[in-house]
């Protein structure tokens, strides 16, 4: 299944010479959204890149019953099949999960054939954990090019989300410059926002964000997931496809 739509052709780069001739006009499966703002008024999405690693759980815990979003890489901070249960608990609690590529490449560097690599050890990391193929990817970096985009459509994904506010804590900024980009977020009420965190430093999880969702719910926020905020465009972060699977998996 995750070769058959490996090889349907983009654009000029055909995966299988197999497909090479096929349709040529179909060239997008779907056609990929790239959203930087929430639509819906009076939302903020939270949004944490670079897990899974320690903190999703504190994250959680500080959401006090919100949901956030947490875009996953497979092998960054941490191996994503060291955290399984953590993967799974995230989703049963509600939050959104999301692709943020294997190894967090600049993936603007890369050919289609690495892009594809990228995604699709992500996808088959959700579909044993989870069995649900993401439809959400989020750029390491925010960089994103056509041929990207291209791949991506070709997978089946509908959206790219990038972000409106950044809090820093990427470049591990002191947490009071983080808070305030929180403090900006919460004046400017009802305006929809999504703000970009990570969920691997634990100043992030315990120090940033209790203060941030207190500032925004105290302002009237509504705090949701990525799919939640986005009114009529919204659609499914992901595609089921089967059972959670048992094993032991390894990410080299
Ligand atoms: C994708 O976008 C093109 C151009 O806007 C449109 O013609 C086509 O119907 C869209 N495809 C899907 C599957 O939405
Ligand atoms: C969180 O997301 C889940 C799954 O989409 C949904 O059922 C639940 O109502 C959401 N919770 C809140 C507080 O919005
Ligand atoms: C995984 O193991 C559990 C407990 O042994 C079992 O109930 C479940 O059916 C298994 N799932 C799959 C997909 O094999
Ligand atoms: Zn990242």
């Amino acid at each position: 299944m995750l070769s058959k739509i490996a090889s349907v052709a983009v654009g000029a780069v055909a995966f299988s010479s197999l497909f090479a001739s096929a349709a040529p006009t179909q060239l997008y499966k779907r056609n990929v959204t790239v959203v930087s703002n929430c639509v819906n008024s009076g939302q903020v999405a939270l949004t944490f890149d670079d897990g899974p690693y320690l903190y999703e759980g504190d994250l959680s815990s500080h959401l006090g019953g919100s949901n956030a979003t947490f875009f996953l890489n497979g092998n960054n901070w941490g191996c994503i099949y060291d955290y399984v249960d953590d993967i799974r608990a995230l989703h049963a609690a509600g939050h959104t999960l999301g692709s943020h590529g294997w190894s967090h490449p600049h993936f603007n560097s890369l050919s289609s054939d690495e892009m594809n690599d990228e995604l699709e050890k992500v996808e088959e990391a959700f579909i044993r954990i989870l069995g649900l193929r993401p439809l959400y990817f989020r750029p390491p970096y925010g960089e994103y090019n056509d041929l990207l985009l291209s791949v991506l459509s070709a997978r089946g994904y509908t959206k790219v989300f990038l972000w409106s506010d950044d809090t820093q804590d990427g470049n591990e900024v002191p947490v009071p410059e983080s808070e305030d980009v929180y403090d900006q977020v919460a004046l400017s009420y009802p305006e929809p926002h999504i703000i970009l965190g990570h969920s691997v430093y634990a100043s992030t999880a315990n120090e940033v964000v209790p203060y941030g969702v207190s500032q925004l719910k105290d302002r009237g926020y509504k705090l949701v997931a990525v799919d939640a905020c986005m009114g009529v465009r919204g659609d499914l972060p992901y595609e089921v496809v089967g059972k959670p699977q048992n094993g032991t998996w390894q990410c080299s």
